[in-house]
């Protein structure tokens, strides 16, 4: 397939899990892909693997929750690979699991910081641009955390609920000048985010979905990637779950 031939969309936590696997699926298809993180290294491996493989990508090794190297970041990608097309933004932060009267001041303001004010600057940064070519798709990612509540988790539960507003509202805006905007929420899907959890807890989640399993980072990439490209073009202001069923039915 080559539904992203010649496009440039840009990756947020392209390091590892989902924004990796969906950097990897899009240059298999074609497109040119910005992958961006803090560790430099991974990020390397993770573009030599593409080009190995025969596709385009370049990285940076960026901090989000840094303005100006997140910005520095973007404009280094667009003068690399031309305009971006697609802006992912997808790398987050859990925080801690923590009693709300106990949940650290400063940990929440972080957790918003990276989950949903990094995000506000990059997409602020980047839509204008896309407003003026008439074309371009962004995609966040949220979480089951965007649509329900969850106890000890006030800072996730506060920014993926937050990003999903963002969202929509970005999607409303740029509806008009041909610019899409969508909201992925991954269920519970095996990547390093989910820690190394024992089979004793992952066999009590899996009980939980419907499916009776965890979701894949390919899986889910599978999502981003369709909300990104053209096949996607009349989807705008959606949250979309890869959840193996979670959200519907009644989470018992
Ligand atoms: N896995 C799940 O079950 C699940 C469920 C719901 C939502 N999500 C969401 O999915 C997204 C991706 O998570 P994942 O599951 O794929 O986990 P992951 O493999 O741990 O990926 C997180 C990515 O974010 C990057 N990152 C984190 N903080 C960053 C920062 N300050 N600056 C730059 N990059 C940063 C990490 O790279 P570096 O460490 O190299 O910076 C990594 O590439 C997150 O937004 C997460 O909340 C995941």
């Amino acid at each position: 397939m080559t539904r992203f031939k010649d496009k440039h969309i840009v990756i947020t936590g392209a390091s590892t899990g989902i924004g990796r696997a969906t950097a990897d699926l899009i240059a298999s298809e074609g497109g040119k892909v910005t992958l961006l993180a803090r560790r430099p290294e991974i990020l390397t491996q993770a573009v030599e693997k593409i080009q190995t493989a025969g596709g385009i990508a370049t990285s940076f090794a960026v901090d989000i929750s840094d303005k100006a190297a997140l910005i520095d970041s973007l404009d280094k990608a667009a003068l690399t690979q031309g305009p971006i097309d697609g802006l992912f933004v997808n790398a987050g932060t859990s925080g801690a699991f923590a009693p709300l009267g106990s949940y650290d001041d400063a940990l929440f303001e972080d957790v918003l910081r990276t989950n949903l004010i990094s995000p506000f600057w990059a997409i602020k940064h980047v839509l204008p641009t896309m407003i003026e070519r008439k074309q371009g798709a962004i995609l966040v990612t949220g979480s089951l955390a965007s649509e329900r509540g969850m106890a000890n988790n006030a800072g996730y539960v506060a920014s993926k609920h937050a990003i999903l507003g963002l969202s929509r509202a970005t999607a409303i805006e740029a509806a008009p000048h041909g610019v899409r905007a969508n909201c992925l929420i991954p269920g519970f899907i095996e990547t390093p985010l989910m820690g190394n959890i024992d089979d004793a807890i992952a066999a009590q989640l899996c009980s939980k979905i419907p499916q009776g399993r965890m979701g894949s980072a390919h899986e889910t990439a599978q999502v981003a990637a369709f909300l990104l490209s053209d096949q996607a073009s009349h989807v705008t202001g959606q949250s979309w779950a890869a959840d193996g069923g979670v959200l519907g039915g009644l989470m018992v």
